[in-house]
């Protein structure tokens, strides 16, 4: 019977069986208990004896069920040390990280490139008065432009810029030629649908100096394309007007089989250069102005320019 229950006590491998097993010889109705109680049925004389060893066993017994506990008790809490255990040695959680919406990154990759050319950047106020805006720009009160259906006006002199050409002019005011200039910044118009935004983003490009020619502007457009396209990009010319240059061009990227109109360009109108105190017969210049959400679109095949204004991450994370 000891050595029965001398085994089951060793191999007991949690406190509930070891509770099991104290229960079996111990308990109420445990074999010992039963043992003791069998005692009155012996004869007498075999009475101490029979006691002394059925003692002698419980004794032992209850030695080695509270060795056993001891010792399980014991091993229950070092696994349960070691399951709240830190291992300072693991990398932490990752977190997500946000990063430059793809305008700005537009914006500052274009900057870089026209930086590498030697232009400056500079910028102006958003809420501008219409003679920066157009009289300056050779845009006369009755060109359409002007027309409050297009542009978003505060009072009648006063409006959100609709182009940054305006800093251009208060550029040129400031400063003597030569100069070269580029004008990030944000502009308004009245237009909403799937390419056109009420607030949107320009760059704008201004060179003067003496005998500038559109070669000039054309290999300036070209440098810029092959940063922004590749290597294999082409940009041709194409007559236009717009009031402040003379001649005007809208110009075409060769990207990805086919032609893409990207931007407006020409030769500084003279009229502005009078308008700025330049003397056109000494000074000529060339302009050009980009939106960046075309640009983008172009690049990446983005197809609503409303996703750009939406913050929806799912489409800001591609970029
Ligand atoms: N200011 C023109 C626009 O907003 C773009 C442009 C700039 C065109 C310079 C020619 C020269 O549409």
């Amino acid at each position: 019977l000891l050595d029965d229950a001398t085994g089951e006590i060793s191999s007991a491998n949690d406190i509930a069986i070891l509770n099991q097993i104290r229960v079996k010889y111990l308990g109420k109705k445990g074999v010992i208990t039963l043992m003791m109680k069998k005692l009155k049925e012996l004869p007498k004389e075999e009475r101490p004896k029979f006691g002394a060893v059925v003692n002698e066993v419980r004794n032992k017994l209850e030695e080695l069920l509270s060795e056993k506990l001891e010792e399980l008790k014991q091993k229950e809490k070092v696994e349960r040390y070691e399951k709240i255990r830190v291992d300072v040695s693991l990398p932490g959680a990752k977190r997500d990280k946000g990063h430059l919406h793809i305008l700005t990154k537009i914006q500052r990759e274009l900057e870089d490139i026209f930086i590498s050319m030697g232009f400056e950047v500079v910028e102006g106020p958003e809420v501008e008065d219409t003679w920066h805006n157009f009289d300056a720009l050779n845009t006369p009160e009755w060109h359409p432009a002007r027309d409050t259906q297009d542009s978003f006006y505060f009072d009648e002199n006063t409006l959100l810029r609709t182009h940054t050409s305006p800093i251009q002019i208060r550029t040129m005011l400031e400063k003597k030629p030569p100069l070269a200039i580029i004008s990030p910044g944000r502009v308004f118009r009245r237009d909403y649908d799937s390419t056109h935004l009420p607030m949107f983003t320009q760059m704008e490009g201004l060179y003067v100096d003496k005998d500038v020619t559109v070669r000039h502007l054309k290999y300036t457009l070209e440098e810029m394309a092959r940063k922004i396209f590749g290597e294999s990009a082409k940009v041709r010319l194409k007559p236009s007007y717009f009031p402040f240059t003379e001649p005007s061009y809208e110009v075409d990227v060769w990207f990805n089989g086919s032609w893409l109109e990207i931007l407006g360009a020409g030769m500084v109108d003279p009229n502005v250069f009078k308008n700025v105190g330049y003397d056109p017969e000494e000074w000529s210049g060339f302009a050009f102005g980009l939106g960046l959400e075309r640009i983008a679109m172009v690049k990446y095949g983005i197809r609503d320019i409303r996703d750009f204004v939406r913050n929806d991450v799912r489409f800001l994370e591609n970029y």
